[in-house]
C-alpha cells in the first residue's frame, strides 16, 4: 500500500479501534496524539492485539513543528483526524480552550499537509452539528444548528474543509459525522476510556454496574418518545471504525470527498440503554430520573441512506453487542490494571 495513515488523536476511544481496522486491511499506520484525553498504555495494548509494535509519536496537532518533522520521515497518504476536544460541557466553561485545541489544531495540520503534499484527510465530525433538527432520522442537508461551543466548533471546521475545497480541487476531505459511538473491542484490552468523568450515558452506566457509581440518573422522563427518556442513535464503536476505513479508501481510490451520517438509523431509550446492560452485566441496574438535561433534545437519529449509497456502509452491531462489548471492557485485567 503506497504511503502511510496518520492517525491524529489516534491513541483515544475511536482512534484506536480505527487503527485495528486500518492496520488489518493492510495499512501501515502512525498515531500521533499529546494524550490529553487517553493513555500512554493503550499503545502496549493495541500491539498485544496486533501482535505487532505500534508506531507512536508523542505531540499535539498545533505544534507545526512537530508535524512538519513527521510528515519528512514518514510517506503519508492520508489523515485521519480524531484529535480534538470533545466534552459540551467543558467546551461551555472553556470556549477558547477548545476552538484553540478544535479549530486551531485542523488549521495547523491542514497547513502541515498542504507543505508536504499530502491532500486527504478524513474528518471526525459530530451529529451535535445539526443542534435541535427540524426532522428524525436526520440527513446531512439538515440545518446547521449547533447549540454549543463543542458543536460550533466542529462546524468552523467543516466550514475550513468546504472552504479549501472550493478553493484547491487537489484537497479530498471525507467528513463523518458520527451519532452516539458506544461499546468496545472484543478483546476487552481497549474501550472508551476519558481520563475526566465521562459525561455521555454508556460510560456513566458502567461505572454503575462495576460499582463505582450508586445509581443511573435519567435525565428526563417527559419527552415526547415511546417511554419518555431521551432516544439516540447508538452506534457500536467497531462498526464506526469500519466506516473509516470505508471512507478513507473511497478518498484514496477515487480522489472524491464526501460527507455522512454514520448511524445505525435506529434510535433507542435511555430505559432501552438500562435493560441492555442490565441483561449484558447479569443485574438490574439502579436508577432515578431527574430533570432534563439542559440542551437535551428529545430524539437523535441519523439518515443513513447516503452513508449506504456513497460507501456501502451499513452498521453491522446491536446495543446488545455495545453492552456486552463494554461490560468486557470495564471488567477486563486490562482496564482495571492500566496505569
Ligand atoms: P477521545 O478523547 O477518546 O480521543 C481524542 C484523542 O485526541 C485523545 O487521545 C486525545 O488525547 C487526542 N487529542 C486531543 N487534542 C489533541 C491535540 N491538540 N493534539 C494531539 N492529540 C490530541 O475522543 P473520541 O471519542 O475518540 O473522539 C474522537 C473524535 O470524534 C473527536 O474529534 C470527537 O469530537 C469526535 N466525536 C466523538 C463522539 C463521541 O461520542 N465519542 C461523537 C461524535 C464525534
Ligand atoms: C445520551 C442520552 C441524555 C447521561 C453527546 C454529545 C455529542 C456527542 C455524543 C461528541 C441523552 C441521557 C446521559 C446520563 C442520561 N459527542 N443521559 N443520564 O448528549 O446524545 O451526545 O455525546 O461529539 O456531541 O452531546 O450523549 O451519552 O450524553 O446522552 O439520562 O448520566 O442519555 O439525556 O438522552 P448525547 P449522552
Amino acid at each position: 500500500m503506497a504511503g502511510k495513515i496518520l492517525l491524529a488523536g489516534g491513541a483515544g476511544y475511536i482512534g484506536s479501534h480505527t487503527y485495528l481496522a486500518l492496520v488489518a486491511a493492510g495499512f501501515e499506520v502512525i498515531i500521533f496524539d499529546n494524550f490529553v484525553n487517553s493513555h500512554p498504555s493503550v499503545t502496549e495494548r493495541l500491539a498485544e492485539i496486533n501482535g505487532a509494535p505500534v508506531t507512536c509519536v508523542t505531540g499535539d496537532v498545533r505544534d507545526s513543528a512537530a508535524l512538519d518533522r513527521l510528515f519528512a520521515q514518514h510517506d503519508i497518504a492520508a489523515v485521519v483526524h480524531f484529535a480534538a476536544l470533545k466534552s459540551v460541557a467543558d467546551s461551555v466553561k472553556d470556549p477558547l480552550g477548545y476552538l484553540d485545541n478544535n479549530l486551531g489544531g485542523l488549521v495547523t495540520l491542514l497547513a502541515a499537509m498542504d507543505r508536504a503534499g499530502c491532500r486527504n484527510l478524513v474528518f471526525s465530525s459530530s451529529a451535535t452539528v445539526y443542534g435541535i433538527p427540524d426532522e428524525t432520522p436526520t440527513p446531512e442537508t439538515a440545518e446547521h444548528r449547533a447549540m454549543n461551543p463543542y458543536g460550533r466548533s466542529k462546524i468552523m471546521c467543516e466550514e475550513v474543509l468546504e472552504e479549501l475545497a472550493a478553493a484547491d480541487a487537489g484537497w479530498a476531505f471525507g467528513i463523518l459525522r458520527y451519532f452516539n459511538p458506544a461499546g468496545a473491542h472484543p478483546s476487552g484490552l481497549i474501550g472508551e476510556d476519558p481520563k475526566d468523568v465521562p459525561n455521555n450515558l454508556m460510560p456513566f452506566v458502567a461505572k454503575v454496574a462495576i460499582g463505582e457509581i450508586a445509581q443511573i440518573k435519567v435525565f428526563g422522563n417527559d419527552y415526547p418518545t415511546p417511554d419518555g427518556t431521551g432516544v439516540r442513535d447508538y452506534i457500536h464503536v467497531e462498526d464506526l471504525a469500519r466506516g473509516h476505513l470505508l471512507s478513507l479508501q473511497s478518498l484514496l481510490s477515487t480522489g472524491q470527498g464526501h460527507l455522512v451520517n454514520l448511524g445505525t438509523g435506529k434510535g433507542q431509550s435511555v430505559l432501552d440503554v438500562i435493560d441492555a446492560y442490565s441483561a449484558a452485566c447479569g443485574q438490574d441496574l439502579p436508577f432515578v430520573f431527574e430533570a432534563r438535561r439542559p440542551g437535551d433534545v428529545p430524539i437523535y437519529c441519523a439518515q443513513t441512506d447516503l452513508a449506504k449509497s456513497v460507501l456501502g456502509f451499513e452498521t453491522e452491531k446491536s446495543l446488545a453487542d455495545m453492552c456486552e462489548s463494554s461490560w468486557h471492557w470495564v471488567t477486563s485485567q486490562a482496564h482495571l490494571t492500566r496505569p
